[in-house]
């Protein structure tokens, strides 16, 4: 990579005039960081930059995408890509009819700089697929991808969400178990899943999903304003596929598959996952093939699972648990005479205990998924993510079913080097909400209050924190600190909006009730 520091490129994607007392929707998250001494440019969505300096020189690239939207409505998954390469996914929150909402998201996208360095057209997809009953197969995806010979190093990305029979895939019962379940309860498939990336029909990596709320997800009300963490930016995962360097640099085309799959004896899953990634590769300046040879390679096509249950009368607990470990090494000889030995690792372990009281009228999920990933190059870090991603969610139904009270307590702890070419961040995200939702035939009736306790830091030295808490649609309190604080990007402000919103019924597992 070849960055000349000099200008920051900001994109700035759709956005719509609003009037009124428009709710202003937000995802807790830190304001990106660019150099400050960097001259800003701001171009529209599809006009090429000019004035920027060469294509692809920039400093930093951001992408700004502010949409207003008007009605009720459900939430929707949306698709943001440049050269036909996926480089965002967001979902979008639900609008309510009246005063509408906004929502803004600055991603920093600095990593796709090279994918910049040439013109392109910039595609946002919205899906109507967030919703269920909607099926597009898209849960598996292969292609043979033909690299330069004189590549030296390639790290890939995976974006993967689940939707429809798979929005609540940690709610998911296992197949042996689902008939104790009265009908309808659940889907089947159990709740693990594993997003594997395989070369040739070899496991290259496997990582463990964040599990992303949409807005419509479970009660509405808790979201609002306050997304879930990942509902605008849905977390992606790192692998480093360096060590099959020397098998990919023969000239010939390699098959690369991206697939998630369950801990069920057939290891398919219900439709569905959107699937997609990208391969940032690196090429020695010598023209020379690369040679090299794998000299460690376990890693198992499947984690090793275990389920087991407690069946009584009225309750049910089903406990899935998970485990993988995988070690590649490789030797790696550049045309320009560089030898590398790299080593990538992962151990990830994941349980998940569902519980099913008084026949289902009181559904918990407690969810625990974490690891730790690290590849090194000579002994220096490439490639590192150390992860924990809690999950507990409480539904309790009334006995006539025409309400619901929730709880969502979860967490995004993640220490992050996506590749070399990034800074090394840590970010601790927790968020509390409590909820009631009382289904009513003129509309219902919903509340909510959401806690959110932020941190950011980066080996570069920046930091960020923030507390903010919601109630009843109204910001109650928020407080930012840390050296990015205040930079006027994601302060919302107390807001407080007194309109009576009447909620479209939230997505629940098993389907709408
Ligand atoms: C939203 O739509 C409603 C009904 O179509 C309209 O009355 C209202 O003025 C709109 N609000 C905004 C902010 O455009
Ligand atoms: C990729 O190549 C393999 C042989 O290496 C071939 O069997 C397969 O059909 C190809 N797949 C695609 C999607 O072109
Ligand atoms: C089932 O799960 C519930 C809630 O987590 C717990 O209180 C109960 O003790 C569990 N029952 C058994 C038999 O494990
Ligand atoms: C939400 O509404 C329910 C039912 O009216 C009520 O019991 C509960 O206290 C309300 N929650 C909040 C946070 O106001
Ligand atoms: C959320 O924060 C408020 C203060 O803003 C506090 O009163 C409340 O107890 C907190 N709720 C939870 C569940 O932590
Ligand atoms: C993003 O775009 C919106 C709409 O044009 C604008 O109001 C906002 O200031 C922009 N935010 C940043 C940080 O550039
Ligand atoms: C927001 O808070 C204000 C008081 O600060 C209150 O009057 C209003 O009813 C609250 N909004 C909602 C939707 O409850």
């Amino acid at each position: 990579m070849f960055l000349r520091p000099c200008q920051l490129l900001v994109i700035s994607c759709l956005h719509v005039a609003v009037y009124g007392a428009v709710l202003r929707n937000f995802q807790v998250t830190q304001p990106v960081v660019v150099p400050d001494d960097a001259k800003q440019c701001t171009i529209k969505v599809l006009q090429p930059p000019t004035d920027c300096g060469p294509l692809g020189s920039w400093a930093a690239i951001t992408l700004n995408l502010t949409v207003t939207s008007n009605g009720t409505q459900y939430d929707r998954l949306a698709h943001f890509t440049f050269q036909n390469v996926e480089i965002w996914r967001t979902s979008t929150p639900e609008p309510t009819i009246g005063d509408g909402i906004i929502w803004t998201y600055i991603k920093d996208v600095s990593r796709y700089t090279p994918l910049f360095a040439n013109p392109g057209t910039f595609i946002l997809q919205l899906d109507n697929i967030v919703e269920p009953g909607l099926d597009g197969i898209y849960s598996s995806k292969m292609l043979n991808v033909t690299l330069p010979r004189n590549t030296v190093k390639v790290f890939a990305e995976l974006l993967a969400s689940g939707n429809a029979e798979e929005e609540f895939w940690y709610f998911n019962a296992a197949n042996e178990y689902l008939s104790t379940l009265p009908q309808d309860t659940t889907y089947g498939q159990g709740p693990f899943r594993e997003l594997r990336l395989l070369i040739d029909g070899k496991i290259a990596g496997a990582a463990l999903p964040y599990p992303v709320i949409f807005t419509g997800g479970l009660n509405p009300s808790l979201w609002r304003p306050i997304t879930a963490y990942g509902a605008l930016d849905l977390p992606t995962y790192f692998l480093d596929v360096t060590p099959f360097v020397p098998l990919l640099t023969d000239g010939n085309p390699h098959q690369f598959t991206i697939d998630v799959v369950s801990a069920e004896d057939d290891h398919t899953i219900l439709q569905n996952w959107y699937v997609s990634g990208l391969l940032q590769v690196i090429t020695d300046p010598s023209l020379k093939p690369t040679t090299g040879h794998m000299t460690v390679y376990d890693a198992p096509l499947f984690s090793q699972t275990s389920t087991t249950a407690v069946v009584q009368p009225d309750n049910v607990n089903i406990t899935v648990k998970a485990t993988r470990k995988l070690h590649i090494e490789a030797n790696i000889l550049s045309g320009s005479g560089e030898a590398t030995y790299v080593v990538w690792k992962q151990d990830l372990s994941y349980s998940n205990e569902q519980s099913y009281i008084q026949d289902a009228q009181y559904q918990i999920v407690t969810q625990r998924a974490s690891g730790s990933n690290i590849a090194t190059h000579n002994g220096v870090p490439s490639v590192v993510e150390i992860f924990s991603y809690p999950l507990y969610i409480d539904l309790a139904f009334s006995a006539d079913q025409t309400s619901f009270t929730t709880v969502v307590d979860h967490s995004y702890d993640r220490d992050l080097l996506p590749d070399p070419l990034v800074v090394r961040s840590k970010i601790e995200m927790s968020q509390i909400t409590n909820g009631f939702f009382q289904v009513e035939t003129d509309g219902n009736f919903a509340n909510g209050t959401s806690n959110n306790t932020f941190a950011y830091e980066d080996l570069a030295g920046n930091t960020y924190t923030r507390e903010v808490d919601a109630a009843l649609n109204n910001i109650t309190f928020d407080r930012e600190g840390g050296t990015l604080a205040h930079t006027g990007t994601t302060t919302e402000g107390f807001q407080s909006i007194s309109q009576v919103i009447k909620y479209v019924l939230g997505r629940l597992p098993g389907g709408n009730k």
